[in-house]
């Protein structure tokens, strides 16, 4: 922390009329707030993006509160999958540390720092990765009214749904043979910036037998499950 006795004062002196926030963070903009929005926000908040532009401090800087609010509500970014069901190499959420960095930044001023420590401008012009390993992957299609019973052992690799109302909810699920439940992916409270394949951190092995299901409470929603033949 540092505060210097002057700003201190000042802002005792203007606390009616908060021109500007005293500064009272050593974390700036330059050095590891834009890192963190130019990995994780920049993709969509952008000149061109999804959303108004979050890559210079100028454009991020008004919108400081509402990104303290938005990643703290873990609104940003939109992911969707409910944390602790399935684990996804393609979450793009935000680290518990790199939320308490953004907080901090925030309440603490949201101070720029010297444009020296700017990492150059993120770009965009790269193909998101895909699954790794999905040669001779298959697409099956899943609808709540009937689960799939696997006649072989299957990897798992995405699952993607679709056809699903905003506001909707739906839970992916695999019952092995022995009765033992997995539970591959939960949306609650459907949003359609969600919409993408949730593709799993490592391939999701079901034997033989195995009963993939999908339950929602929307009849006309489906998942599309991208698996490949297990060996
Ligand atoms: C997949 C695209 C995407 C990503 C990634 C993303 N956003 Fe957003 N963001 C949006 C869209 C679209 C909106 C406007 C619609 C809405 O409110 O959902 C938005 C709105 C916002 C808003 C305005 C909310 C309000 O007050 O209405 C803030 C602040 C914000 N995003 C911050 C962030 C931050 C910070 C990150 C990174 C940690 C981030 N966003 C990542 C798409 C994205």
């Amino acid at each position: 922390m540092r505060i210097s006795p002057l700003c201190a004062l000042a802002a005792l002196a203007a606390t009616a009329a908060s021109a500007h926030d005293p500064i009272t963070t050593n974390l700036t903009w330059t050095q590891e707030i834009s890192r963190v929005i130019y990995k994780h926000c920049a993709g969509c908040h952008r000149e061109g993006g999804r959303s108004f532009s979050l890559v210079t401090y100028d454009e991020a800087r008004p919108w400081a509160k509402a990104i303290r609010d938005e990643v703290l509500a873990r609104r940003m970014p939109p992911w969707g999958a409910v944390e602790g069901v399935g684990e996804f190499r393609n979450d793009p959420s935000l680290s518990q540390p790199e939320i308490d960095l953004l907080v901090a930044w925030v309440e603490g001023g949201a101070p720029e720092g010297d444009p020296i420590y700017l990492p150059p401008p993120p770009r965009f012009d790269e193909p998101p990765p895909g699954p790794s390993s999905s040669a001779g992957a298959r697409n099956l299609t899943l609808e709540s009214t009937a689960p799939l019973t696997l006649d072989r052992p299957l990897d798992l690799l995405s699952v993607r749904p679709n056809r699903l109302s905003e506001g909707g909810s739906l839970e992916v699920m695999a019952v092995s043979p022995d009765g033992a439940v997995q539970r591959l992916l939960w949306l609650r409270n459907y949003r359609r910036e969600w919409q993408r394949a949730y593709e799993f951190r490592d391939p999701v092995r079901l034997p033989r037998g195995a009963r993939l299901s999908l339950w929602s409470a929307a009849p006309a929603a489906v998942v599309i499950a991208v698996a490949k033949p297990a060996r």
